[in-house]
């Protein structure tokens, strides 16, 4: 029916800002947000074709078991909404289920979630299709203003939340009831705690495509702030830290050295870390108490083979 694209300006300051403020600090860190450029955004796609990262096919076959379910406690809608939609794969279904009118999708990065938003509005013709370029962290009550009145639906799938500490991805729920709105619903996918060699085996692919994934985001500030790192003195450290209940992953400094960033020099020591991505696991019961700090009640649960999704108003 309708197809809208509009991009919310940001990305090369905050890049800059993000990336210069993180490598300044102690410990060193730089947000997962910028792990998406066009090559991270196809590099996370292998990632879910890995077999030892089980957790992109786990929650497709979880939705597809459950749909009837899943769409009967939802209940109608006339639009849902997805921040990071990525490749928009998990909508899909959804989308076949609930029948809502409006479908509007979000991600940092334009270029794929437009291609991807305009292939669903070539197969749903009966569609309005909106696709938002937008860092959602900076501008996610922008969104409300391209959203139709109504009933929504906020999908956040794939375990996202998990980048997020529970301080923030508490306040990050908060906001996702201004963009659902008053009558609004919450559906989400999350990672459940698990043995930790899985955990271990999922982020340290033996074909080394998480590797690839974390080392992108170098090869992205060498090309886009002038930097050079020698992705040959860094590797790839990923590991489940079950006290804090999350898989750190870092990028580990292989040698004393020195690296340019944008104009500045930063001194890496032999054996620091680059701290690059959390992904916090779950019990179903920390998840639901996890979203009640943010004003949600749970009002469904399905889980299936350590993957799980709950429904909220
Ligand atoms: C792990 S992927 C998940 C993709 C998809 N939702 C799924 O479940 O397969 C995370 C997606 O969120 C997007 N993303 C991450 N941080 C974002 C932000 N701050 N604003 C907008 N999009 C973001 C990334 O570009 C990426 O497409």
């Amino acid at each position: 029916m309708s197809f809208a694209f509009k991009h919310f300006p940001a990305a090369r300051d905050d890049l800059r800002a993000d990336v210069l403020a993180g490598l300044a600090a102690s410990p060193k860190a730089i947000p997962p947000k910028y792990f998406y450029d066009d090559a991270g955004c196809r590099l996370f796609e292998a990632i879910c074709t890995q077999p030892e990262y089980a957790l992109c096919r786990t929650e497709q076959a979880l939705m597809a078991a459950h749909l009837p379910d899943i769409a009967a406690a939802v209940g109608d809608v006339d639009c849902i909404v997805e921040p990071g939609a990525g490749d928009c794969a998990k909508v899909r279904l959804l989308l076949g289920a609930l029948r809502p009118s409006h479908l509007a999708v979000i991600d940092i990065a334009g270029a794929p979630l437009a291609a991807a938003a305009q292939g669903i509005s070539r197969d749903h013709p009966e569609l309005a299709v909106t696709a938002l370029a937008m860092d959602f962290l900076r501008d996610l009550e922008a969104a409300a203003a391209w959203l139709p009145a109504g009933k929504r639906l906020v999908y956040y799938p794939g375990s996202s939340i998990g980048n997020f500490p529970p301080e923030s991805a508490s306040g990050l729920l908060a906001r996702f009831r201004h963009l659902a709105g008053a009558e609004g619903r919450l559906l989400v996918g999350f990672d459940l705690k698990k043995d930790p060699q899985r955990l271990h085996a999922a982020y340290n692919d033996a074909a080394g495509i998480t590797a690839a994934f974390n080392l992108n985001l170098l090869t992205r500030l060498n090309r886009e702030l002038d930097a050079d790192f020698d992705l040959a003195r860094f590797s790839h450290y990923a590991f489940y830290n079950p006290v804090a209940g999350r898989v750190e992953m870092h990028l580990v400094s292989l040698a004393d050295q020195t690296v340019g960033v944008a104009g500045e020099r930063f001194r890496f020591a032999l054996g620091e870390t680059l701290h690059t991505e959390h992904s916090y696991k779950f019990r179903c019961d920390e998840f639901s108490a996890l979203a009640r700090t943010a004003g949600w009640q749970q009002e469904g649960e399905w889980v299936r083979d350590g993957f799980a999704v709950q429904l909220f108003a």
